[in-house]
């Protein structure tokens, strides 16, 4: 089985990459702009590609590496994400654009170069958030990040329909709280009752097995807010 995810290079991805690869039968690509971290787990099934999946350039450079030497791909965890706190009037046109790029263009963008290279059967899970959970509690200084990641959460429930006759199946995580630096940046002094691996174990466990079960569905993954 080969599995591709983004953001892999610390937190919540970096977490996954490890436990997915303690099974000798999966390849695992793992992508992020900093992959120090992940060449420095030396695991021979795992492939650490260093690419910004903002520039789309990138993005089809990376599709074709992995077709390349992988063939086709069975599993997307689209994990790479962006967040700024701060308040919404002063935020400048790059910073909002900047999320937007991260956490929804970049992701349709690998759905849309890699789904000619994923098999029937695959399973396809964006990577959400609560903040982008429609009626939960908001928080200010969230707004981009939050509406980037609820555009992620209805693209989610879009492309199931595209992806029907494909015989790929695509889901949303919406994630609570898991203790990362990304939540430190955003929560200074918050201690979340979440741990980074139970998270990555419950997202690897989802993307191996419950594409059977779930299609276009958007589903919260929290004990509390934030
Ligand atoms: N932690 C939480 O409480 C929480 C809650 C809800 C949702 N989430 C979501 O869960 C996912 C993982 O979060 P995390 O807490 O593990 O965050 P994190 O520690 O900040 O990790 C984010 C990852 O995304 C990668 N990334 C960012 N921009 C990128 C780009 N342009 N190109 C390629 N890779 C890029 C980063 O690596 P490089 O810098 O090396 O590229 C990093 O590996 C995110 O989508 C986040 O929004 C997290």
């Amino acid at each position: 089985m080969n599995i591709l995810i983004t953001g892999a290079g610390r937190g919540i991805g970096l977490a996954c990459v490890k436990q997915l690869a303690a099974n000798a039968n999966y390849n695992v690509v793992a992508v992020s702009r900093n992959i120090g971290a992940i060449e420095g787990l030396a695991l021979p099934n795992v492939h650490a590609i260093a690419a910004d999946i903002t520039h789309a350039e990138n993005v089809d450079a990376l599709v074709n590496t992995i077709t390349n030497r992988y063939g086709k791909i069975d599993v997307l965890v689209n994990n790479a994400g962006l967040l700024v706190n701060r308040p919404f009037t002063d935020f400048t046109n790059d910073d909002a654009r900047r999320i937007f790029e991260v956490n929804f263009f970049a992701p349709a963008r690998l759905v849309q170069v890699l789904t000619p290279h994923i098999n029937r059967g695959g399973h396809i899970v964006n990577i959400g958030s609560m903040g982008g959970y429609q009626g939960s509690q908001k928080f200010a200084g969230l707004a981009y990040y939050s509406a980037s990641k609820a555009a992620l959460a209805v693209l989610t429930e879009c492309l199931a329909e595209e992806l029907k006759d494909a015989g790929i199946r695509i889901n949303c995580l919406a994630l609570g709280s898991v203790q990362t630096e990304m939540l430190q940046e955003a929560f200074p002094g918050y201690q979340s009752p979440t741990g980074v691996e139970e998270m990555a174990h419950f997202i690897t466990d989802f993307a191996l097995h419950s594409g059977k079960l779930f299609n276009g569905k958007v589903l919260p993954v929290s004990v509390t807010t934030p």
